[in-house]
Protein backbone atom coordinates (compact mmCIF):
# COMPACT_ATOMS: atom_id res chain seq x y z
CA UNK A 1 0.00 0.00 0.00
CA UNK A 2 1.09 3.53 -0.92
CA UNK A 3 1.82 5.52 2.19
CA UNK A 4 0.16 8.66 2.45
CA UNK A 5 2.07 12.02 1.10
CA UNK A 6 2.69 13.44 4.57
CA UNK A 7 4.92 10.59 6.35
CA UNK A 8 8.43 10.50 5.60
CA UNK A 9 9.02 9.03 2.87
CA UNK A 10 12.04 6.84 3.97
CA UNK A 11 11.83 5.27 7.17
CA UNK A 12 15.41 5.46 7.70
CA UNK A 13 15.08 9.16 7.08
CA UNK A 14 17.24 11.11 10.29
CA UNK A 15 16.53 13.74 12.01
CA UNK A 16 19.43 16.59 13.24
CA UNK A 17 19.06 16.38 16.92
CA UNK A 18 21.57 15.04 19.83
CA UNK A 19 19.49 12.57 21.22
CA UNK A 20 21.84 11.57 24.02
CA UNK A 21 21.35 15.48 25.18
CA UNK A 22 17.62 15.31 25.42
CA UNK A 23 15.83 16.11 28.89
CA UNK A 24 12.12 15.00 29.54
CA UNK A 25 11.28 17.90 27.36
CA UNK A 26 8.37 18.70 24.55
CA UNK A 27 9.29 18.80 21.17
CA UNK A 28 7.40 19.32 18.72
CA UNK A 29 7.49 16.59 16.03
CA UNK A 30 5.16 16.96 12.87
CA UNK A 31 2.98 14.27 13.14
CA UNK A 32 -0.04 13.06 15.45
CA UNK A 33 -2.82 10.54 15.45
CA UNK A 34 -6.40 11.78 15.99
CA UNK A 35 -10.49 10.41 15.64
CA UNK A 36 -13.44 11.79 17.16
CA UNK A 37 -16.60 9.96 18.91
CA UNK A 38 -19.73 12.11 17.35
CA UNK A 39 -23.19 10.76 17.11
CA UNK A 40 -22.07 7.58 19.05
CA UNK A 41 -19.42 6.63 16.76
CA UNK A 42 -15.69 6.92 16.63
CA UNK A 43 -14.10 8.64 13.42
CA UNK A 44 -10.25 8.11 12.94
CA UNK A 45 -8.99 11.14 11.24
CA UNK A 46 -5.82 9.53 11.34
CA UNK A 47 -2.39 11.66 10.74
CA UNK A 48 -2.70 15.32 11.50
CA UNK A 49 -0.54 17.92 11.01
CA UNK A 50 -1.41 20.87 13.37
CA UNK A 51 0.17 20.60 17.10
CA UNK A 52 -2.49 23.44 17.77
CA UNK A 53 -6.07 22.44 18.32
CA UNK A 54 -9.39 24.01 18.12
CA UNK A 55 -11.64 23.45 21.00
CA UNK A 56 -15.52 24.92 21.59
CA UNK A 57 -14.83 27.15 24.86
CA UNK A 58 -17.98 25.18 26.72
CA UNK A 59 -15.52 22.13 26.48
CA UNK A 60 -16.03 19.77 29.72
CA UNK A 61 -12.43 18.93 29.67
CA UNK A 62 -11.61 22.53 29.81
CA UNK A 63 -14.43 23.45 32.88
CA UNK A 64 -15.05 20.19 34.50
CA UNK A 65 -11.49 18.50 33.70
CA UNK A 66 -13.34 15.71 31.62
CA UNK A 67 -10.31 14.64 30.48
CA UNK A 68 -7.78 11.49 30.42
CA UNK A 69 -4.27 11.23 29.41
CA UNK A 70 -1.64 8.39 28.90
CA UNK A 71 1.94 8.00 28.64
CA UNK A 72 4.37 5.10 26.74
CA UNK A 73 7.22 4.93 25.11
CA UNK A 74 8.69 3.15 21.72
CA UNK A 75 12.19 2.45 21.58
CA UNK A 76 14.65 1.08 18.98
CA UNK A 77 16.22 -2.30 19.22
CA UNK A 78 19.64 -3.00 18.81
CA UNK A 79 18.62 -4.34 15.59
CA UNK A 80 17.27 -1.09 14.87
CA UNK A 81 13.88 -2.35 14.93
CA UNK A 82 10.88 0.01 17.16
CA UNK A 83 8.88 -1.67 19.69
CA UNK A 84 6.11 -0.12 22.08
CA UNK A 85 5.71 -1.77 25.29
CA UNK A 86 2.20 -3.53 26.18
CA UNK A 87 0.26 -0.51 24.77
CA UNK A 88 -2.77 -2.71 25.79
CA UNK A 89 -2.37 -2.19 29.27
CA UNK A 90 -2.38 1.59 28.22
CA UNK A 91 -5.52 1.32 26.16
CA UNK A 92 -7.44 -0.59 29.18
CA UNK A 93 -6.28 1.78 31.63
CA UNK A 94 -7.56 4.80 29.54
CA UNK A 95 -10.98 2.77 28.88
CA UNK A 96 -10.97 2.46 33.27
CA UNK A 97 -10.63 5.56 33.22
CA UNK A 98 -13.34 6.73 30.63
CA UNK A 99 -15.71 4.96 32.11
CA UNK A 100 -14.76 6.71 35.54
CA UNK A 101 -15.92 9.85 33.42
CA UNK A 102 -18.64 8.83 31.72
CA UNK A 103 -17.51 9.41 28.35
CA UNK A 104 -17.16 6.06 25.65
CA UNK A 105 -14.32 3.82 25.54
CA UNK A 106 -12.02 4.28 22.67
CA UNK A 107 -11.99 0.68 21.41
CA UNK A 108 -8.65 -1.10 21.62
CA UNK A 109 -7.63 -1.76 18.00
CA UNK A 110 -8.38 2.07 17.32
CA UNK A 111 -5.88 2.87 20.09
CA UNK A 112 -2.87 0.21 18.56
CA UNK A 113 -3.68 2.08 15.16
CA UNK A 114 -3.05 5.42 16.66
CA UNK A 115 -0.23 3.84 18.46
CA UNK A 116 1.12 2.71 15.27
CA UNK A 117 0.33 5.14 12.69
CA UNK A 118 1.50 8.03 14.92
CA UNK A 119 4.97 6.50 15.91
CA UNK A 120 5.62 5.48 12.10
CA UNK A 121 4.53 8.95 10.64
CA UNK A 122 7.10 10.43 12.99
CA UNK A 123 9.74 7.70 12.84
CA UNK A 124 13.01 9.29 12.30
CA UNK A 125 12.31 11.28 15.65
CA UNK A 126 12.85 7.48 17.42
CA UNK A 127 16.25 7.95 19.47
CA UNK A 128 18.83 5.41 18.06
CA UNK A 129 19.50 2.03 20.50
CA UNK A 130 22.05 3.12 23.29
CA UNK A 131 21.01 6.96 22.96
CA UNK A 132 19.10 6.84 26.53
CA UNK A 133 16.00 8.51 24.73
CA UNK A 134 12.81 7.14 23.49
CA UNK A 135 9.84 8.15 21.21
CA UNK A 136 7.54 9.36 24.57
CA UNK A 137 3.92 8.84 23.44
CA UNK A 138 1.23 10.93 24.70
CA UNK A 139 -2.54 9.59 24.18
CA UNK A 140 -4.86 11.95 25.41
CA UNK A 141 -8.68 11.58 25.59
CA UNK A 142 -10.97 14.66 26.01
CA UNK A 143 -14.75 15.55 26.25
CA UNK A 144 -15.14 18.39 23.83
CA UNK A 145 -18.58 20.00 23.16
CA UNK A 146 -20.70 23.38 23.16
CA UNK A 147 -22.28 23.05 26.87
CA UNK A 148 -22.45 24.74 30.28
CA UNK A 149 -23.98 22.49 32.60
CA UNK A 150 -22.12 19.94 34.66
CA UNK A 151 -22.60 16.73 32.17
CA UNK A 152 -20.69 14.43 30.37
CA UNK A 153 -19.49 15.24 26.65
CA UNK A 154 -20.80 14.19 23.96
CA UNK A 155 -18.39 14.60 21.53
CA UNK A 156 -14.84 13.27 22.20
CA UNK A 157 -11.30 13.65 20.95
CA UNK A 158 -8.86 11.10 20.91
CA UNK A 159 -5.63 12.23 20.31
CA UNK A 160 -1.69 11.10 20.32
CA UNK A 161 1.21 13.18 19.93
CA UNK A 162 4.70 12.07 20.15
CA UNK A 163 8.11 14.12 21.54
CA UNK A 164 11.48 12.28 21.92
CA UNK A 165 12.45 12.29 25.82
CA UNK A 166 15.59 12.33 27.69
CA UNK A 167 15.59 10.69 31.46
CA UNK A 168 12.63 12.18 33.15
CA UNK A 169 14.69 12.62 36.36
CA UNK A 170 17.75 14.16 35.75
CA UNK A 171 20.85 11.96 35.69
CA UNK A 172 18.28 8.81 35.03
CA UNK A 173 19.01 5.52 36.32
CA UNK A 174 22.69 4.12 37.92
CA UNK A 175 24.45 3.72 40.73
CA UNK A 176 25.40 6.71 41.44
CA UNK A 177 22.24 8.35 40.34
CA UNK A 178 20.13 7.86 43.84
CA UNK A 179 17.44 10.00 44.38
CA UNK A 180 16.19 11.69 47.76
CA UNK A 181 12.23 11.98 48.02
CA UNK A 182 9.91 13.97 51.16
CA UNK A 183 6.57 12.46 52.38
CA UNK A 184 4.36 15.48 51.46
CA UNK A 185 1.91 17.14 53.68
CA UNK A 186 -1.09 17.11 50.82
CA UNK A 187 -2.99 14.43 49.43
CA UNK A 188 -3.07 13.27 46.06
CA UNK A 189 -6.15 11.76 45.68
CA UNK A 190 -9.48 11.13 47.71
CA UNK A 191 -9.84 7.62 49.11
CA UNK A 192 -12.54 6.79 46.77
CA UNK A 193 -12.08 8.85 44.15
CA UNK A 194 -10.47 9.40 41.20
CA UNK A 195 -6.77 8.40 42.13
CA UNK A 196 -6.59 4.87 40.11
CA UNK A 197 -7.54 6.99 36.60
CA UNK A 198 -5.35 8.80 34.93
CA UNK A 199 -7.52 11.90 34.83
CA UNK A 200 -5.80 15.54 34.74
CA UNK A 201 -7.28 16.93 37.63
CA UNK A 202 -5.12 14.38 40.18
CA UNK A 203 -1.89 15.91 38.23
CA UNK A 204 -3.43 19.72 38.38
CA UNK A 205 -3.02 18.80 42.33
CA UNK A 206 0.04 17.83 43.18
CA UNK A 207 1.28 20.60 41.26
CA UNK A 208 1.88 22.49 44.87
CA UNK A 209 3.27 19.75 46.81
CA UNK A 210 6.00 18.93 44.22
CA UNK A 211 6.73 22.40 43.61
CA UNK A 212 7.11 22.49 47.86
CA UNK A 213 9.38 19.39 47.58
CA UNK A 214 11.35 20.71 44.74
CA UNK A 215 12.22 24.01 46.86
CA UNK A 216 13.58 21.97 50.08
CA UNK A 217 15.58 20.18 47.56
CA UNK A 218 14.17 16.75 46.84
CA UNK A 219 13.12 14.91 43.41
CA UNK A 220 9.62 14.40 44.39
CA UNK A 221 7.05 14.07 46.95
CA UNK A 222 6.11 10.69 48.77
CA UNK A 223 2.57 10.83 49.20
CA UNK A 224 0.96 9.00 51.94
CA UNK A 225 -2.97 7.56 51.97
CA UNK A 226 -5.03 9.94 52.17
CA UNK A 227 -7.49 8.18 54.88
CA UNK A 228 -4.87 7.68 57.67
CA UNK A 229 -1.96 9.67 56.49
CA UNK A 230 -0.06 6.47 57.46
CA UNK A 231 0.26 4.50 54.36
CA UNK A 232 2.44 5.27 51.47
CA UNK A 233 1.40 5.79 47.86
CA UNK A 234 3.18 7.13 45.01
CA UNK A 235 6.49 8.84 44.61
CA UNK A 236 5.68 12.02 42.48
CA UNK A 237 4.41 10.27 39.01
CA UNK A 238 5.89 6.91 39.93
CA UNK A 239 5.05 4.34 41.74
CA UNK A 240 6.69 2.89 44.91
CA UNK A 241 9.09 -0.01 45.45
CA UNK A 242 11.20 -1.61 48.30
CA UNK A 243 13.35 -4.36 49.05
CA UNK A 244 12.20 -6.00 52.53
CA UNK A 245 14.76 -8.64 52.75
CA UNK A 246 14.48 -10.87 50.00
CA UNK A 247 10.92 -9.46 49.62
CA UNK A 248 10.03 -6.51 45.85
CA UNK A 249 7.38 -4.95 48.02
CA UNK A 250 4.76 -2.57 46.58
CA UNK A 251 2.12 -0.37 48.09
CA UNK A 252 -1.69 -1.66 47.69
CA UNK A 253 -4.49 1.30 47.36
CA UNK A 254 -7.45 1.92 45.74
CA UNK A 255 -6.44 5.12 45.07
CA UNK A 256 -2.84 4.85 43.84
CA UNK A 257 -2.48 4.39 39.62
CA UNK A 258 -1.79 0.51 38.59
CA UNK A 259 1.83 1.60 36.69
CA UNK A 260 2.35 -0.66 33.61
CA UNK A 261 6.34 -0.78 34.83
CA UNK A 262 5.57 -1.54 38.39
CA UNK A 263 3.54 -4.64 37.34
CA UNK A 264 5.93 -5.60 35.07
CA UNK A 265 8.75 -5.10 37.13
CA UNK A 266 6.99 -7.58 39.62
CA UNK A 267 6.35 -9.86 37.02
CA UNK A 268 10.10 -9.82 36.27
CA UNK A 269 11.37 -10.05 39.47
CA UNK A 270 8.87 -13.70 40.15
CA UNK A 271 9.06 -14.85 36.83
CA UNK A 272 12.71 -14.66 35.86
CA UNK A 273 14.69 -14.03 39.25
CA UNK A 274 12.63 -16.15 41.02
CA UNK A 275 12.24 -13.86 44.08
CA UNK A 276 9.21 -13.35 46.27
CA UNK A 277 7.12 -10.05 45.85
CA UNK A 278 4.05 -8.97 47.49
CA UNK A 279 1.55 -6.15 46.86
CA UNK A 280 0.57 -4.75 50.02
CA UNK A 281 -0.18 -1.98 52.32
CA UNK A 282 3.11 -0.32 53.70
CA UNK A 283 3.48 2.17 56.40
CA UNK A 284 5.94 4.93 55.93
CA UNK A 285 7.26 4.04 59.38
CA UNK A 286 7.76 0.71 57.90
CA UNK A 287 10.64 2.28 55.83
CA UNK A 288 13.22 1.55 58.62
CA UNK A 289 13.22 -2.03 57.79
CA UNK A 290 13.63 -1.71 54.23
CA UNK A 291 16.93 -2.45 52.93
CA UNK A 292 16.03 -0.42 49.73
CA UNK A 293 14.14 2.12 47.56
CA UNK A 294 13.60 2.90 44.65
CA UNK A 295 9.78 4.82 42.21
CA UNK A 296 9.21 3.59 38.28
CA UNK A 297 6.97 4.71 36.07
CA UNK A 298 7.60 5.08 31.93
CA UNK A 299 8.66 8.21 32.25
CA UNK A 300 11.24 7.25 35.32
CA UNK A 301 11.90 3.84 34.44
CA UNK A 302 13.37 3.06 37.67
CA UNK A 303 14.92 4.82 39.75
CA UNK A 304 16.53 4.04 43.25
CA UNK A 305 15.61 5.98 45.93
CA UNK A 306 18.73 6.90 48.22
CA UNK A 307 16.84 9.04 51.09
CA UNK A 308 13.20 8.95 52.35
CA UNK A 309 12.49 12.15 54.57
CA UNK A 310 9.18 12.29 56.80
CA UNK A 311 9.19 15.10 58.94
CA UNK A 312 12.17 15.13 61.55
CA UNK A 313 12.89 11.26 60.60
CA UNK A 314 15.01 10.26 57.34
CA UNK A 315 15.94 7.02 55.81
CA UNK A 316 19.17 6.42 53.92
CA UNK A 317 19.44 3.14 51.47
CA UNK A 318 22.46 1.97 49.70
CA UNK A 319 22.00 1.21 45.76
CA UNK A 320 20.98 -2.62 45.91
CA UNK A 321 21.96 -4.39 42.64
CA UNK A 322 18.62 -6.39 42.12
CA UNK A 323 17.84 -2.70 41.23
CA UNK A 324 20.69 -2.88 38.26
CA UNK A 325 19.23 -6.65 37.80
CA UNK A 326 15.79 -5.59 37.19
CA UNK A 327 16.83 -2.30 35.41
CA UNK A 328 18.68 -4.34 32.81
CA UNK A 329 16.02 -6.82 31.96
CA UNK A 330 13.12 -4.72 31.76
CA UNK A 331 14.95 -1.96 29.18
CA UNK A 332 16.33 -5.28 27.73
CA UNK A 333 12.45 -6.83 27.18
CA UNK A 334 11.30 -3.20 26.14
CA UNK A 335 13.90 -2.45 23.79
CA UNK A 336 14.58 -5.81 22.22
CA UNK A 337 18.33 -6.58 23.85
CA UNK A 338 17.16 -9.36 25.54
CA UNK A 339 14.15 -12.56 25.29
CA UNK A 340 10.36 -11.57 25.82
CA UNK A 341 9.35 -14.49 27.55
CA UNK A 342 5.87 -12.38 28.37
CA UNK A 343 5.32 -10.95 25.35
CA UNK A 344 5.39 -7.90 26.00
CA UNK A 345 7.13 -6.14 23.16
CA UNK A 346 4.82 -4.95 20.43
CA UNK A 347 6.52 -4.16 17.42
CA UNK A 348 5.81 -0.82 15.45
CA UNK A 349 8.44 -1.11 12.38
CA UNK A 350 8.65 -3.76 10.11
C1 LIG B 1 0.58 8.92 39.38
C2 LIG B 1 1.38 7.96 38.59
N1 LIG B 1 1.81 6.83 39.18
C3 LIG B 1 2.53 5.92 38.49
C4 LIG B 1 2.86 6.10 37.16
C5 LIG B 1 3.63 5.05 36.42
O1 LIG B 1 2.77 4.35 35.58
P1 LIG B 1 3.33 3.64 34.26
O2 LIG B 1 4.38 2.69 34.71
O3 LIG B 1 2.15 2.95 33.67
O4 LIG B 1 3.87 4.72 33.41
C6 LIG B 1 2.44 7.26 36.52
C7 LIG B 1 2.78 7.49 35.12
O5 LIG B 1 2.02 7.15 34.25
C8 LIG B 1 1.67 8.20 37.23
O6 LIG B 1 1.25 9.31 36.64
Amino acid sequence: MEKPRYYFVDDRETVNLDFSKLGFDYLACPYRFEAVFEFGVWRARGIVEDKTMQLPEGSQCLHYGQQLFEGMKAQRGPDGRVYAFRPRENARRMNQGARYLQGPEVPEELFLRGIEEVTRANMPYVPPHGSGAALYLRPMYLGVGDNVGVKPAAKYIFRIFVSPVGPYYRGGFGPDQGKSVVVSRYDRAAPHGSGHVKAGGNYASSFLPGAEAKEAGFVDAIYLDPIEHRYIEEVGAANFLGFKGDALLTPKSASILRSVTRVSLLEIASGIFGWPTEERKIAVDELGDFGAAACCGTAAVLCWIKAVVHGDKRWEYPFDPRWQELYDALVGIQTGGRDDPFGWRYEISG
